[in-house]
């Protein structure tokens, strides 16, 4: 067990994976959750549990060196107020930091406790494979490609149960700020700059009931660098980019676990496609970077990537002062203001 003392906010499925990839870097020392049932579930795990940061003693308090807060969207931003307020000044977020309506908000947070030590789960910026695209740019001078990612699965039944519902950014909540941050990640200055077009879907669940704006998404935009950006994501199962040269079907059935999660990079004669895992009938974990010259492959690059492990791994370094920080909030606000941009194009 690692040396640094962590109490968790929300003990659902993204705080047990948070768990796995604290391992021998922290340790957990108590989860606060609201619901019963998932309280009880981290007491039977052997942690302190407690259904709010009231009810915490004192000397848990006085113990704790990182929060680790993974509740749903909308609240990542009050739980940020309280704890910063209470005077914590190290905390883990997940991702997106907040919801559009908190911007105005959550910007005057980030000013007034701007000694704070705050990363966000911005999973994606540690991603291996994205490191080997952008290597691998460098190696073959595919400096302005055209780039297109896409992060889809059949996450109905999830939806059912009420997992990933998100009233304000609808789909471009769970997947697209992974996909804007891996693409900024691909070079020097590859954030969005420029929107050119954006489209949401419904989503049809089974029962027929329709859920406004959670079915699939789609931003079309520019970098910094000039650079044309497509980001696709289908929470219905649906695949929109479909390649030949990794995974053909274009739908996911329902209940299936797969996910599709490629980049793809295209400039002049070159092909570059990054696979996220997990790939179809692949080792958990296991992703791979393909180059493309005029339509034939001239170099395929296997990886172990575990984005998540890796990117909490970053953190902890940070905040035990060995590391920058890999997600600061700033920039994971400017995302959502990103985001919260276009959905605005859409109207009301
Ligand atoms: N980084 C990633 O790869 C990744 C992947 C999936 C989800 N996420 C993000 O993680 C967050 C959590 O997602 P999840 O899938 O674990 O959701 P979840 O619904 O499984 O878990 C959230 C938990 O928080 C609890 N909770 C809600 N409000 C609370 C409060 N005020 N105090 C204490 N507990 C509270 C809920 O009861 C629930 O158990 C979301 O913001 C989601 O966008 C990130």
């Amino acid at each position: 067990m690692g040396s640094m003392r962590i109490i968790q906010v929300g003990n659902g499925n993204v705080a047990k994976m948070h768990r796995e990839c604290f391992a021998e870097k922290a340790t957990v020392i108590a989860v606060i959750e609201i619901n019963l049932v998932k309280r009880k579930q981290a007491e039977e795990e052997g942690f302190p549990a407690f259904s709010d940061i009231a009810s915490l003693p004192l000397g848990l308090l006085k113990e704790v060196d990182l929060w680790d807060i993974c509740v749903p969207d909308e609240s990542h931003y009050p739980m940020m107020k309280k704890l910063l307020q209470m005077g914590f000044e190290k905390i883990l977020v997940e991702k997106p930091i907040c919801q559009p309506s908190q911007i105005p908000e959550m910007r005057k947070l980030l000013k007034r406790f701007s000694n704070a030590k705050i990363c966000t789960e911005d999973t994606y910026a540690s991603s291996l494979v994205v490191e080997i695209i952008r290597k691998i740019c460098e190696k073959y001078q595919v400096f302005h490609p055209s780039i297109v990612m896409e992060q889809s699965k059949n996450r109905m039944q999830d939806i059912v149960n009420g997992r990933f519902i998100d009233e304000e950014l609808g789909v471009f909540a769970l997947e697209v700020p992974h996909s804007l941050t891996a693409i900024t990640a691909t070079g020097d200055k590859r954030s969005p700059a420029v929107i050119q077009n954006v489209s949401l879907e419904d989503m049809k669940l089974p029962s027929g009931k329709i859920l406004p704006r959670q079915g699939k998404g789609r931003i079309v935009y520019r970098t910094e660098d000039d650079c044309e950006v497509t980001i696709l994501s289908a929470m219905d199962g649906d695949i929109l980019h479909p390649l030949q040269e990794t995974y053909t079907p274009t739908t996911i059935p329902f209940g299936d676990p797969t996910r599709y999660r490629i980049m793809v990079l295209e400039d002049g004669p070159y092909k570059i496609i990054g696979q996220f895992e997990p790939i179809p009938g692949w080792p958990r974990y296991k992703g791979q970077v393909l180059i493309y010259k005029d339509g034939v492959m001239i170099n395929r690059i296997e990886v172990e990537d575990k984005p998540m492990n890796r990117h909490i791994a970053k953190a902890i370094r940070y905040f035990e002062g060995e590391e920058k920080n890999p997600a600061p909030p700033l920039e994971a606000l400017s995302l959502v203001i990103f985001l919260s941009e276009a959905i605005k194009r859409l109207g009301p």
